[in-house]
Formats: C-alpha cells, sequence, structure tokens
C-alpha cells in the first residue's frame, strides 16, 4: 500500500489545485479586475494583429499589381524611341514614369544580356551600375520593402523593369496599428473602470460582512452586517444578524447563569459557615455543658461517702452521659445518616420521615418508597437531600396539614415526588430573585446527575418532581 500512497501523493498537486491555490491569494476584485484586465488585451492584441497581417497582406500584393500595370504602360511607350535608338526618349518616358507615380523607385530598359541602356530614378541616383541585377541588388539594400517588376519589350526589345517600395503604405498600416492599439488601452481603461465599479457594488456588501464577522469574533456582540438589498448577499446578512442575535441571547443566557451561580456558591458557603458555627454551638453549649456536668458530678463523687449522695451523683452522671449520647448521635445524623449508606433510601427516608412527624406534630406525613434494589450511593444521596430540602421547605413554609413522599422507578429514571396541600408559591419568581437557595440546591444536585427537577405550585399546594436517570445501578458502599 505504500506505493498507492506515494503515487497518490505525487498526484495530490495537480495544475487545478495549484491554479485554485493560486488565485485564492487575490481578493475578489483583484481576480475580477485581473480577469476583465486579460480579456481586452488578449481581444484588443488579436484584433490589432490581424488586421495588421491582412493589411500587409493586402498592401503588397495591390503593390505588386500596380507596378506589373506601370511597367506593361511603360513598355509599351518605350518601344518606339528603343527601336528609334532615341535613348534620350527612352530616358525622359522613364522619368515622366517615376515622377508621375507615388511609391515608385526605380525604371530600367535592360537588353536581353542584362546590361541596362537606360534608367531613371526618384532619389536621382547616379551611382554607375551596368547590369540589371546589380542594380536591384543595390536598391534592394537601400530601399525596404521594395518591389520590383520586369515585363519584356516587344518585339523582342529587351526588359523594363519598374521598382516600387511599400514603405508609405507601410506607415499607414502603422498607423492603423498604433489606432488599434490605442483604442485597446482605451478599451482596457474603460473595462477596469466598469469592472471597479462593478466589483464595488458586489463585494462592498461582502466585505462589511466580513468586517462584522471580524468584530463579533472578537467578542463585540453589538455588531451588525448591513443589509442592503434584498439580493442572495442581503439574505446572507440577515441570516447572518439573526446568528447574531441567538449568539447575544444565549451569551446573555450563560451570563445571567454565572452570574446567579456565584451568588448561590457564595450563599451556600455562608450557609455552611453557619452550619458549622451552629455545631460549634451545638458542642459548645450541649455535649460541652453535659460532659461539664458530668466531670462536676464525678468529682463530687470521689470526694462523698455518704451512700445516698454517691447514688444521686452516679444517677446524675448517668443521665448527663445518655443526654450527651444523645446529643452526639443527632448532631451525626444530622450531618449524615448512616442508615443511608446502611441501609438505603428507603430506610433512611422512613426514619427521616418519622423524625419529621415527631419535629411537627401538626403535619401529617407519609412516605411511599417502591425501589425494588439500593441504587448507586450518589443517586441515593442526592435523592435524600432533595426530599430533606423538599420536606423542610413544606415544614418551613408552606403551612400544609399533610405531606406525602413518593419514590418510584420510571422507564430507566428514578422519580421522587414530594406533595403538600399548603399554601403554594411562585416557583419562576424564587428562583429568578437568585435568593432561593434551598430550590437551586435541589436543582444543581438533580442536574449533576443529567436529571431534572420540576417545581408546579398553586394555591392548593406545591409538587416537587425529581427524575434522575439510573444510569449506575450498583449495589450499596459497604
Ligand atoms: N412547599 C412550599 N410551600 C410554600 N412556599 C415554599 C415552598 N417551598 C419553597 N417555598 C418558598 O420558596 C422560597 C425559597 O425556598 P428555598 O428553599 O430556596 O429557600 P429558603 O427555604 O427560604 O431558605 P434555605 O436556603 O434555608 O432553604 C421560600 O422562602 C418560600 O417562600
Ligand atoms: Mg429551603
Amino acid at each position: 500500500m505504500p506505493a498507492a500512497t506515494s503515487g497518490k501523493g505525487v498526484l495530490a498537486d495537480p495544475w487545478p489545485d495549484r491554479f485554485k491555490a493560486f488565485a485564492g491569494r487575490f481578493s475578489v476584485r483583484t481576480k475580477i479586475i485581473g480577469i476583465v484586465l486579460m480579456l481586452t488585451t488578449i481581444l484588443g492584441l488579436g484584433i490589432t494583429w490581424q488586421v495588421r497581417t491582412a493589411m500587409s497582406t493586402l498592401v503588397e500584393s495591390e503593390l505588386t499589381v500596380r507596378a506589373e500595370t506601370i511597367a506593361l504602360e511603360v513598355a509599351v511607350h518605350v518601344a518606339n524611341p528603343i527601336a528609334e535608338r532615341d535613348t534620350a526618349g527612352v530616358v525622359s518616358i522613364l522619368d515622366d514614369a517615376v515622377a508621375s507615380h507615388l511609391d515608385s523607385v526605380f525604371a530600367a530598359v535592360s537588353r536581353a544580356d542584362g546590361i541596362i541602356i537606360a534608367r531613371a530614378f526618384t532619389d536621382g541616383d547616379g551611382t554607375p551600375g551596368a547590369t540589371l541585377d546589380e542594380v536591384l541588388a543595390r536598391k534592394a539594400d537601400e530601399v525596404p520593402g521594395l518591389h520590383a517588376v520586369s515585363v519584356p519589350i516587344e518585339p523582342d526589345a529587351g526588359l523594363l523593369t519598374y521598382g516600387m517600395t511599400d514603405t508609405r503604405l507601410e506607415r499607414t498600416v502603422d498607423g492603423v496599428t498604433l489606432q488599434l492599439l490605442l483604442t485597446t488601452l482605451l478599451v482596457g481603461a474603460i473595462g477596469v473602470l466598469a469592472a471597479t465599479l462593478l466589483t464595488w457594488l458586489l463585494t462592498r456588501p461582502i466585505v462589511d460582512l466580513v468586517r462584522t464577522t471580524h468584530k463579533v469574533s472578537q467578542g463585540d456582540l453589538s455588531a451588525r452586517a448591513a443589509v442592503a438589498a434584498e439580493d442572495e448577499i442581503g439574505t446572507l446578512a440577515e441570516a447572518f444578524n439573526s446568528m447574531v442575535n441567538e449568539l447575544e441571547t444565549s451569551r446573555a443566557v450563560v451570563a445571567e447563569t454565572q452570574q446567579l451561580r456565584t451568588r448561590l456558591l457564595e450563599r451556600l458557603i455562608d450557609a455552611q459557615e453557619e452550619e458549622r458555627k451552629r455545631i460549634a454551638r451545638e458542642l459548645h453549649d450541649g455535649v460541652g455543658q453535659s460532659l461539664t456536668s458530668i466531670m462536676l458530678a464525678a468529682g463530687l463523687l470521689e470526694q462523698t461517702e455518704i451512700p445516698d449522695e454517691r447514688d444521686e451523683y452516679t444517677a446524675r452522671i448517668r443521665e448527663a452521659s445518655a443526654d450527651t449520647l444523645k446529643q452526639v448521635r443527632r448532631l451525626g445524623r444530622e450531618l449524615r445518616p448512616s442508615v443511608l449508606d446502611d441501609l438505603g433510601l428507603a430506610a433512611a427516608l422512613d426514619r427521616y420521615v418519622a423524625e419529621f412527624r415527631l419535629r411537627c406534630p401538626e403535619i401529617t406525613a407519609e412516605v411511599h418508597c417502591h425501589l425494588p434494589d439500593r441504587l448507586s450511593p450518589t443517586i441515593e444521596t442526592t435523592l435524600y437531600r432533595v426530599v430533606q430540602e423538599a420536606m423542610t421547605n413544606v415544614a418551613r413554609h408552606s403551612g400544609a396539614r399533610t405531606v406525602s413522599v413518593l419514590i418510584g422507578l420510571r422507564m430507566g429514571t428514578v422519580r421522587a415526588i414530594v406533595e403538600d396541600n399548603g399554601n403554594g408559591f411562585d416557583p419562576d419568581l424564587k428562583r429568578a430573585s437568585g435568593e432561593s437557595v434551598g430550590i437551586h440546591g435541589m436543582i444543581e444536585r438533580v442536574e449533576l446527575l443529567g436529571g431534572r427537577l420540576d417545581i408546579e405550585s398553586s394555591d392548593h399546594g406545591t409538587t416537587v418532581y425529581a427524575e434522575v436517570p439510573i444510569s449506575v445501578n450498583t449495589a450499596a458502599p459497604t
């Protein structure tokens, strides 16, 4: 397989990809202007080249035809003077011909052996030259674009050679070429201007959108893209704006939640400190006092020999010790009921509700726990604390006559319902106030386990629903 991979690697950089990578380096504006400039240049240069080639070909053929026509005409005119051996007459005809026709260079009459017998030059060339070949070679060097045509002089009186140059006509072709090039330049400039205007119209909203995107990515959620038109770009800008709206809303919700959590955390820490103070007070005032009285009674017991007094001090010590034990047990239970670990949620709730009845005899409390197995310690602790808080609220705030607790399994979840028939309250209002640590504590605990907590409340009472998925159904801790 490595061969295939390396083969693929060789092909991995084909021309289209390279071109895309190259084009990707430029902005859309540069690309459009570049394409327009390239097209007008190619079109302009192509047309110029084609027109120039066609004109040059035409000039050459026309010049040859003209030279032939003039040569034939002159050949007819010089036939008589040649027959009469009138060289001056021949030269005069040749002079007239070169003087009266544009683009003429020379005219010459030569014998069959190539010796020139008469000639005329437009430039007054007087350089001697005996043969036609010599003159032709010299003039071809001196005059650019020379076209020479030879025709026979009848009857068998030699050759009439007529030379013409295409210099003037080529200058005209050059002029036309220059005009075409200037037109190309002008069309290119107009094209670039039009492309600039077009790209400005097209890319302005995109550039604006990109700028807004950068602002948003840097955290400025107040930035919005301008919706300039109802075209595709306008739709894109609208979609982007609504996305930022949603982002702003969700950010605000997150910030609010974060703020609420921070406040709750502070209150939780305060509550913890309060609880510690309460335990310290209980230890000092309750357990401490009882132990002091045990110590005092033990001291008195040591000092007395009187049997009645000994009995009294012993009874006092027993009484104070029992009292201390009760206090320590209560404190321990309040901190963490050992029955929860040892016997599970159902037993712990039975015990809790029994104590609740003793504390609040005016409220009829009942608990129904339908759990075939032990749940995970985390779930049991969570539900125990939720029920504890909900029932404490019933006792403190509801004014209810009855409260019932129902625990059961339901489609892979365990559900706890605490229902009272008290005065009710507005849960949303209390939650929004940020003061309700108890309720938020319940919600936090349940949500930490992936569950949810709902509170329904009316004038007829309040119901707290807590639902937690049983992801872990482990045995109880030892
Ligand atoms: N069962 C209920 N019946 C009537 N009102 C209730 C009930 N449960 C809660 N409330 C109201 O909701 C408020 C908030 O309850 P929450 O448990 O969050 O705080 P708290 O009990 O006042 O203080 P703590 O933080 O000590 O629990 C209570 O003050 C009370 O007004
Ligand atoms: Mg409470």
